[in-house]
């Protein structure tokens, strides 16, 4: 069962009632969900999730959703953390370890944070969800939509790629194209959707997704036998993943999983949409708008995130850093985790991978650190990119 208690605003800290609607605060800021865990670690102690079910509901007592009734399941979460041998060894690392999020329904990470927050929308008797998308939540809210029976609008650029397109299309959602980046998508949204009984679940300015994506941390905690890596590198737009995921290490030590030691997390953002390296670099605490955000990684292209703060103090807290790869390194690191691993990524995980070396090429990382990658969706939906991709080698 849940051990839900209620919501916390991010900056000011108000409290909010669970159990009713909320985007954000009146502050401006995103709301936190916060439980009893006092109450919940008798039961989620890990050796007592073995037999629990392999998917992200194992940890329902760290989630919102307080019916089982409520849940709008497609088999979400509990993705396989691969050992990367080959990679491992060219890069001499051979601890480094990929979590493959592709194997999630609709081929990515979005799955878990909008299996939540249309669970939690299903409880409250919400039936009409929008949301401005660079990708791949626009295909996951669509297929949980139509799983709860729901109306699903989202707004996504018009160079989103076209099998994303599709997907959310023949969902049965109402999709509408726009020029621009998702910042024109939210601004577009909130004008059409104006006065009308449309719940926004646009990047934590709905509580609940961040909740879906922390689980990946639990994931991991378990996946490695009962300990957290040294460092996580994590492609980072929006930032709801990594937020979510520094949010699960506080909860983790609260319930006595671990002790103080967090990995050190590295958010890697595109060249040509970089606002949370800039303000890292820059020492801000939080990100200015990046003006004309350029990437083939749609899910990178989001020239401003509302958890900006949240995401810069997690970099920072936790020691790690933001930094930016090209699309083209992107590209080659898909190439190079396809022909090592087996595993045909999206340029978002791709950049994970370009990033690492950056990481290591400056004495970031050393050989002896354990590392996961976040392969965040598959490359089945960047067809535009592959056909280039494998058009450089004449194929
Ligand atoms: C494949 C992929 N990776 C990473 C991201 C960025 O995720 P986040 O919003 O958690 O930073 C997205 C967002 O659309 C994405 O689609
Ligand atoms: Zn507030």
């Amino acid at each position: 069962m849940s051990s839900l208690t209620h919501l916390e605003c991010a900056r000011c800290g108000k409290h909010f009632a669970a159990g009713q609607t909320h985007n954000l605060c009146d502050c401006g800021s995103p709301l936190l969900a916060r439980y009893d865990l006092r109450r919940a670690s008798p039961k989620l102690e890990p050796r007592h999730l073995q037999s629990r079910a392999r998917d992200l509901w194992r940890y329902r007592e760290v989630l919102p959703v307080r019916q089982d009734a409520s849940i709008v399941s497609l088999g979400e979460g509990f993705t396989p953390l691969l050992h990367a041998h080959h990679l491992g060894d060219n890069l001499g690392l051979p601890n480094l370890y990929l979590k493959d999020e592709a194997q999630n329904p609709t081929g990515s990470f979005k799955a878990r944070g909008m299996a939540v927050a249309v669970s939690v929308a299903q409880e409250l008797g919400i039936r009409r969800l929008a949301v401005p998308s660079a990708g791949n939540a626009g295909g996951a809210l669509a297929a949980y939509a139509a799983k709860a029976g729901m109306e699903a609008a989202i707004f996504m650029p018009e160079d989103t790629p076209l099998v994303i397109r599709l997907e959310c299309a023949l969902h049965g959602a109402k999709v509408t194209l726009v020029s621009g980046s998702i910042k024109d998508c939210g601004r577009v949204m909130r004008e059409r959707l104006k006065g009308g009984d449309w719940f926004d679940v646009s990047t934590l300015r709905e509580p609940y997704r961040v909740e879906g994506k922390k689980t990946m941390a639990y994931e991991v905690f378990e996946q490695l036998g009962g300990r957290l890596p040294d460092a996580m590198i994590y492609p980072t737009g929006g930032g709801t993943g990594l937020i979510g995921m520094w949010k699960a290490f506080g909860e983790m030590q609260e319930l006595g999983w671990i002790g103080e030691r967090r990995p050190r997390m590295f958010a890697v953002q595109a060249q040509g949409c970089a606002p949370l390296v800039r303000a890292f670099a820059g020492e801000s605490e939080q990100a200015a708008e990046w003006v004309n955000p350029q990437t083939l990684a749609s899910g990178l292209r989001v020239p401003a995130a509302i958890g900006d703060f949240l995401i810069l103090r997690a970099l920072r807290e936790s020691r790690g850093a933001a930094l930016a790869v090209s699309d083209g390194d992107m590209l080659t690191a898909v190439r190079e985790i396809a022909e090592t691993e087996g595993i045909l990524t999206s340029p978002e995980g791709g950049a994970t991978l370009a990033g690492l070396k950056k990481l290591l090429g400056d004495g970031f990382l050393a050989g002896h650190e354990s590392v996961v990658l976040f392969l965040t969706a598959t490359g089945y939906k960047y067809f535009e990119a592959l056909e280039t991709l494998a058009s450089q080698r004449g194929n």
